[in-house]
C-alpha cells in the first residue's frame, strides 16, 4: 500500500458485457501523478473498460488493482469499499442522486469517508465555485442540465482527491471555455491527491492535454502517440 503503488494496474484484462468480450488483453499501469486519455469509436468499450477499472463491473478474466488493492471479482461489496476510498468516478451519464441537491451530491463521498459536515460543505462549495456551479448548490440534481450534471459529477469525483480518478467524457456536453475549466480542475485534484487520471474522450484537444494517449481499436487498447 501507499503512494508507491500505481494508481491503477490491470493485467491481462478482458472486459465483458453479458458474458461477451468487449475489450481483450488489456495490460495497463497508470502511475500516480500520471494522466492518460482513452479514445475510440462509439461502442468500442471505453465506458465498459472504465467501469471495470472502477470495480463496478467484474472482468471476464484478468485482474485490476487500485492503489495496491486487488479488486476481488466475486465480492462487489469489497469492490465498493475500495472504490469509496480510492476511486473518483465520473460516469458518462453523471448518475447523480436525483433527490439530493447538487451540493449534497458533491458532499456525499466526503461524508462517507468520514469528513464532518462543515468540512465536506466547505470543500464542496470551493470546487463547485471553481467549476462555475456556485449558483446551483441548492438545486435538486434532477433539475440540472446535462452539462451542469456532468460538472457536479466531476466535483463529486474529485472532492476526496482519490488516488485514482476515472472520468468518462467529462467535457462531452460543454463549450470550449468550460472544457478547459473542467480539465484544469481534474488536473488540480490529481496533483493534490498525487492521483492517476484516466479520461475517456472523443475530443482531440482534451486527449492532447494528458501525459499519454490510448485508443481502443479492434477490441484492443493500443498506445497512441505520446503527448510529452
Ligand atoms: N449494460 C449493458 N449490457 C449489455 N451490453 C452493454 C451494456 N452496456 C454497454 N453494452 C455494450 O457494450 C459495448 C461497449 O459499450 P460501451 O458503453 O463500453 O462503449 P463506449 O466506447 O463507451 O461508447 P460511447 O462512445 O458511445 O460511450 C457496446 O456494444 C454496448 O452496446
Ligand atoms: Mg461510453
Amino acid at each position: 500500500m501507499g503512494s508507491r503503488q500505481p494508481a491503477c494496474a490491470a493485467r491481462d484484462l478482458e472486459v465483458g458485457r453479458d458474458g461477451r468480450a468487449i475489450v481483450q488483453g488489456v495490460d495497463l499501469v497508470v502511475e500516480r501523478g500520471r494522466s492518460i486519455s482513452i479514445e475510440g469509436p462509439s461502442g468500442s468499450g471505453k465506458s465498459s473498460l472504465l467501469l471495470t477499472l472502477a470495480g463496478v463491473i467484474p472482468p471476464l478474466r484478468g485482474e485490476v488493482s487500485v492503489a495496491g488493492s486487488l479488486l476481488p471479482p466475486n465480492d462487489p461489496r469489497r469492490r465498493a469499499d475500495i472504490r469509496l476510498l480510492s476511486v473518483g468516478l465520473v460516469f458518462q451519464g453523471a448518475e447523480l442522486i436525483p433527490e439530493l441537491t447538487a451540493l449534497e451530491n458533491v458532499m456525499l463521498p466526503a461524508r462517507l469517508a468520514g469528513a464532518s459536515s462543515p468540512d465536506a460543505e466547505e470543500r464542496a462549495r470551493a470546487i463547485m465555485v471553481a467549476l462555475r456551479l456556485g449558483g446551483l448548490t441548492d438545486r435538486p440534481a434532477m433539475t440540472l442540465s446535462g452539462g451542469e450534471a456532468q460538472r457536479v459529477a466531476t466535483a463529486r469525483a474529485v472532492i476526496n482527491h482519490p488516488p485514482l480518478i476515472l472520468a468518462d467524457e467529462p467535457t462531452g456536453s460543454v463549450e470550449p471555455e468550460l472544457r478547459g475549466i473542467i480539465i484544469d480542475q481534474l488536473r488540480i485534484a490529481a496533483r493534490l491527491g498525487d492521483s492517476g487520471l484516466v479520461l475517456v474522450t472523443h475530443d482531440r484537444w482534451v486527449a492532447s492535454q494528458m501525459d499519454g494517449r490510448y485508443t481502443i481499436r479492434d477490441r484492443r487498447l493500443e498506445r497512441a502517440v505520446a503527448n510529452s
